[in-house]
């Protein structure tokens, strides 16, 4: 065996303190050499946590075994932190003037969209009085679970979480709550939801306009951000802005806005049935982007298929938010 298979095999079982595990394990001999004119050991190893009290525990150990059990004059050790993958999940509010304007449609479809990108993503529907993801995910019949804890396990379809107030009453009952009672509902979901792995994007379907719950998102999220949706029409954008510096005021960051129902195309050519410029007056007034114009599609289903033409432009949409996020 060679000196250096030779010491690498040496230190293979020492565990660091950090992770538990051992050297082999982990990997955690990244290099390996001899210095031949003060016949010592050099190496760099790579611990989960680079804290003192551990490096210094490992230095010992690993000079027992290189200059007792070896023979070796000394050792010189250089530790490095294995990177851990940071995973810091992002909460984006969709927010709107009015109700009707397709908050709903679009919250579902961007999280389908950021899931082609290979992002974990939750939805919260907290429109607690107009929830309809269950109907859009195609899973009104759904009973949502609990634990002994209480806590709850949210739907799952196609790879995307989802919970939704609808999933709190029964059925063709709408949820009348006033607002201490909002709260508990929205710990329920930020709080006591069982989410399956770690999460990159909670999008949140609020209700239609500047109520309790957009108020006390402020209980849950540390950095809200936030996407403001509005129809062509001016009595849409017109309210449209009014939430958006209601978000402001909030401390809710406005990351764009996202005009939907713009255009019915035929043949190639666009007619803008329901006028022209509402979003782009939205995003000029609120100083931001207008981040997507999105088509009137007649159907049934409100989930685009990613070869849809709409589906492409939720594509885009999704990647100009990681662009934002970044
Ligand atoms: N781009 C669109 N083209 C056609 N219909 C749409 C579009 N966006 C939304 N809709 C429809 O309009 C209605 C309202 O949309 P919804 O997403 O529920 O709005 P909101 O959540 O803002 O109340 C729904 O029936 C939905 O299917
Ligand atoms: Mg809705």
């Amino acid at each position: 065996m060679s000196k250096i298979a030779d010491i690498k095999k040496s230190l293979k079982d020492i565990i660091d303190p950090t992770s538990n595990k051992a050297f082999h394990e982990t990997k955690a001999i990244k290099h390996c050499g001899i210095d031949e004119s003060t016949n010592s050991v050099v190496l760099v190893i790579e611990v989960l946590e680079k804290n003192p009290e551990a490096t210094k525990k490992l230095t010992r150990e690993i000079a027992k075994v290189v200059k007792i059990d070896l023979g070796y004059s000394g050792v010189k050790v250089e530790f490095v932190q294995a990177k851990v993958e940071q995973t810091k999940s992002k909460t984006i509010l969709i927010a709107s003037g009015k109700g009707g304007v397709g908050k709903s449609t679009v919250t579902a479809n961007l999280a389908y969209a950021l899931m082609r990108l290979n992002k974990r993503v939750a939805v919260i529907d907290a429109d607690v009085y107009g929830a309809n993801m269950p109907k859009i995910f195609n899973a009104t019949d759904h009973v949502i679970m609990g634990n002994n804890d209480g806590k709850l396990y949210p739907f799952e379809k196609d790879g995307v979480q989802m919970i939704s107030t609808e999933y709190l009453v029964e059925k063709n009952r709408a949820l009348m709550l006033r607002g201490p009672m909002l709260n508990k509902v929205l710990k329920l979901f930020f709080e006591e939801t069982l989410w399956n792995g770690e999460i990159d994007f909670f999008l949140v379907d609020l209700p239609p306009g500047t109520g309790d719950v957009m108020m006390d998102m402020k209980d849950f999220v540390t950095d809200p951000k936030m996407l403001l949706v509005t129809t062509p029409q001016a009595n849409a954008s017109h309210i449209a802005i009014k939430a958006g510096f209601a978000a402001k005021d909030l401390g809710q960051e406005l990351l764009g806005v996202v005009e939907n129902m713009s255009y019915y195309e035929v043949n190639g050519e666009k007619h803008y049935i329901f006028g022209q410029g509402g979003g782009q007056e939205v995003a000029d007034e609120l100083l931001v982007e207008l981040l997507a114009e999105l088509p009137i599609v007649p159907s049934d289903n409100s989930i685009y298929k990613e070869t849809d033409k709409a589906g492409i432009l939720y594509l885009n949409l999704a990647n100009n938010l990681l662009k934002l996020l970044k």
